[in-house]
C-alpha cells in the first residue's frame, strides 16, 4: 500500500531497535526526525570524537549502523523501506531520507531483528577455529549488497602485517594525551550512565593472540574460571573496504557492519569493531596496502568467532528514543525527490 505510513508506535518500537545499534565509544552520534510520510536520519556532531575520530568517518559509520537496524526492523514490522542517502546534498548531516512501503513482514528480517537486542561487542578472546562456511558465505553476500570489498585476513602474513598495524596505532594514540583523555572519559562508566562504554563490559585483558584490542578505562567484566579458553584468540579478522572514502561510502559501510554484526550473532558467533589502525593515516595505509591490495580504502575492521563462554554479557546502555528524535519542521519533506536518489541496495 503506497501511501500507508505507520502508526507511531510502529516508528518508535523500530527507532527503539535502531538506537542498539554499535556507535564508537557508544556514543550514539544520532537524530531523527519523523515526517509527514518518511523519516529522516541526521548525524549528530555535537557526539563527536574529536582525538580518535577527527574527520567524523566513524560517526557516520556508526549513524549507517543504526539504519540498517531501521530498515531491519522496519522489514520485520511489515514495513519495506526505500533509502535516499544524503538526500540533500547541500546538508551532509542529513544521512538519509525512509521511504515506507507496506508489505507482509519478511522473515529473513525478522531473523536478523531478532538479533539486535542479543548482539553484543564482546571484548573477551573467542576460539582459535574457523569460521563455519555458512556464515562466510552469508557474510560475504550480505557485505556484498552493500558495495563492500570484504577481506577475511586469514593469511598468515596479512594477519601479521595486521596485528602490527594495530601496535603501531594503539602504540601512537596510547602516548596521545587527547585521545587518552578522551577514552576515559567516554569508557569506565557506571550504572546511571546512558552512553560510553560500561565498566563492566571490556575485560582486563586488552589482546589475545597477538592482536592488541583498545584500552578502555576501568575494566572491570569479571572473567572467571572457566570463562576463558586457554587457547583464546582475537578470531576472525575480517575487513571492509570502499572504492571511495566520502560520506556516503561510510554510511554505506556502517550499514554492512550492521549486517554482518546481526549474521553473525544469528550464527552464534561472537563480534567486536577494532578500529584503531584505521584511526591514523600511516597505519590505515599500512592496512590498505597489507590486506587489501592498495586498492580500496579500509573502513572497518570486525573481529568474529566462537565465544569462549555461553556467558551472557550485560546489555550496554543507550539514551531514550525521546531523546533523540527532533520533531519536524516540515523542511525535510519531499527534498530526496529527485533522479539518480533512489536505493540500489538490495538486501538486508
Ligand atoms: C565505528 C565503530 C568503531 C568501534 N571501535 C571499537 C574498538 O576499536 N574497540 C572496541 O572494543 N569496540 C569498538 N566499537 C564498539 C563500541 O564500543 C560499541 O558498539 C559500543 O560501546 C556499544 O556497545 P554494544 O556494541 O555492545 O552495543 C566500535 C563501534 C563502532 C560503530
Amino acid at each position: 500500500m503506497k501511501d500507508a505510513f505507520p502508526e507511531q508506535s510502529t516508528i518508535h518500537a523500530a527507532l527503539e531497535m535502531a538506537v542498539r545499534a554499535p556507535s564508537l565509544h557508544n556514543s550514539q552520534p544520532w537524530r531523527w526526525r519523523i515526517g509527514e510520510r518518511s523519516i529522516h536520519l541526521f548525524a549528530d556532531h555535537s557526539r563527536m570524537l574529536q582525538a580518535t575520530d577527527p574527520e567524523g568517518r566513524e560517526l557516520i559509520i556508526s549513524c549507517g549502523a543504526a539504519l540498517h537496524h531501521l530498515r531491519v526492523s522496519l522489514a520485520a514490522l511489515g514495513w519495506s523501506c526505500t533509502i535516499h542517502r544524503l538526500p540533500d546534498r547541500s546538508d551532509l548531516r542529513h544521512l538519509a531520507a525512509v521511504e515506507l512501503e507496506q508489505t507482509e513482514p519478511q522473515a529473513d528480517a525478522v531473523v536478523l531483528a531478532a538479533q539486535i537486542p542479543r548482539r553484543r561487542s564482546d571484548r573477551r578472546p573467542y576460539r582459535s577455529s574457523d569460521l563455519p562456511p555458512f556464515a562466510v558465505t552469508q557474510i560475504n553476500r550480505n557485505a556484498a549488497a552493500y558495495g563492500m570489498t570484504v577481506r577475511l585476513v586469514t593469511d598468515p602474513h596479512s594477519r601479521r602485517e595486521l596485528s602490527l598495524a594495530v601496535a603501531e596505532a594503539d602504540d601512537i594514540e596510547s602516548v596521545d594525551v587527547e585521545y587518552r583523555n578522551e577514552v576515559a572519559a567516554w569508557s569506565g562508566q557506571h550504572f546511571g550512565a546512558d552512553d560510553g562504554v560500561p565498566a563492566k563490559s571490556v575485560p582486563p585483558d586488552a589482546g589475545y593472540g597477538g592482536v592488541r584490542l583498545r584500552h578502555f578505562a576501568h575494566p572491570e567484566m569479571q572473567t572467571g574460571p572457566g570463562t576463558v579458553a586457554p587457547d583464546g584468540d582475537v578470531g576472525t579478522l575480517i575487513v571492509l573496504g570502499t572504492a571511495t572514502d566520502d560520506v556516503y561510502a561510510w554510511l554505506l559501510t556502517g550499514e554492512a557492519t550492521g549486517t554482518i554484526l546481526l549474521t553473525a550473532t544469528g550464527f552464534g558467533l561472537a563480534s567486536c569493531p577494532l578500529t584503531q589502525p584505521l584511526e591514523l593515516p600511516r597505519t590505515r595505509r599500512l592496512v590498505r596496502d597489507a590486506v587489501l591490495g592498495g586498492t580500496v580504502h579500509p573502513q572497518m575492521i570486525l573481529r568474529v568467532g566462537y565465544p569462549t563462554t555461553d556467558r551472557e554479557l550485560p546489555v550496554t546502555p543507550r539514551r531514550p528514543v525521546s531523546d533523540v528524535l527532533d520533531s519536524s519542521d516540515g523542511t525535510t519533506a519531499g527534498v530526496w525527490a529527485r533522479p539518480g536518489q533512489r536505493d540500489r541496495v538490495r538486501g538486508l
